[in-house]
């Protein structure tokens, strides 16, 4: 049988998407029925970059689960001295049951899956970032019950996060409204990818620069950090280029009265959103946050258990 990975969204089909979500439910709701689910098997976790709930929801992850996690900082293993993907992806194979990978280069988790013969699961590339993706998808489904007909709303930076936004709208029967400066606009090639997948599912992706028209009927706002991992040096520039696109309650006011704000966090307050927001009622922010762990744990036994 072929080694199954998570490299993208756009890879899984919608009942993968919705089976996915059923055994994180089941997980979340029972927890203990899994804890030997894993048992024996170990997770590389390879960071070329920081993270706060990635490595922490992984490492908990593979606890709960009856397994264990180490974690490999691409400062101390020979990655960041130059040995090669196709190598590291090759050793570590031979003494580990599965790898999750922080990169910059997406072609570094493509790389590790087509030299390696475990399962990869992507936590977060410069392009995309599906661990939270589907996380964010079934917060929502938590929270609305089914998600067919309703609308997601992005705003901010074309991001990484909002590739993987784009790919999962289309699983969950959700439409999705994207609204970047000029300028920042999602990359092209995603953008496509995204587009032929909803008008197979008979969803909607709108891509434009107007905050308001954007989250017009939605049942979600979504905003992201303005310069990502790597972009720091345009932080700055970016402050200004982003002036009006802050998530705040005037913008909130325009979606649905339902609506709930989501973030993927880290955040800044008082840039990307308004305190006001991200600590309001209508943030589920922490929720957000606490299903990585759940959502990981389904990832992990599906693509990992025997
Ligand atoms: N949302 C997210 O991936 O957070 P970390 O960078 O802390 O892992
Ligand atoms: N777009 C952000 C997401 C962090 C979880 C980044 O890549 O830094």
């Amino acid at each position: 049988m072929a080694v199954r990975h998570l490299l993208s969204i756009h890879d899984l089909s919608a009942s993968e998407v919705a089976s996915l979500f059923d055994l994180a439910k089941d997980i979340k709701a029972k927890p203990s029925r899994y804890t030997s689910s894993l048992s024996g098997q170990t997770l590389g976790m390879i960071f070329q970059k920081s993270s706060t709930r990635t490595r922490v929801s992984f490492e908990v992850g593979m606890f709960q689960l009856g397994g264990h996690a180490l974690f490999l900082s691409s400062r101390d293993i020979q990655l960041g001295r130059g040995e090669t993907v196709s190598d590291t992806a090759q050793v570590l194979s031979r003494y580990l049951d599965g790898i999750m990978a922080r990169t910059f280069a997406h072609q570094d988790v493509l790389d590790l899956a087509a030299f390696g013969t475990i399962p990869i699961v992507n936590g977060l590339t410069d392009d995309l970032h599906p661990c939270q993706g589907l996380t964010d998808y079934f917060t929502l489904q938590e929270v609305f019950g089914d998600l067919a007909g309703r609308k997601i709303a992005y705003v901010g930076d074309g991001n990484n996060m909002v590739h993987s936004l784009l790919f999962g709208a289309s699983k969950v029967g959700m439409d999705i409204a994207v609204a970047t400066p000029k300028g920042y606009e999602c990359n092209s090639h995603y953008l496509d990818l995204a587009r032929q997948d909803a008008m197979a599912a008979g969803t909607s992706i709108t891509a434009g620069h107007d905050p308001a028209a954007a989250v017009e009927g939605a049942s979600a706002i979504y905003t992201d950090v303005w310069a990502s991992m790597g972009q720091e040096e345009e932080a700055k520039q970016r402050l200004r280029d982003f002036d009006g696109f802050q998530v705040n309650r005037n913008l909130m006011a325009g979606a649905l009265p339902e609506a709930v704000f989501l973030h993927c966090l880290p955040a800044h307050r008082g840039e990307e959103v308004s305190a006001a927001v991200a600590d309001g009622p209508q943030s589920r922010i922490f929720d957000e946050a606490e299903n990585r762990l759940h959502v990981q744990k389904a990832i992990l036994v599906s693509l990992m258990g025997k």
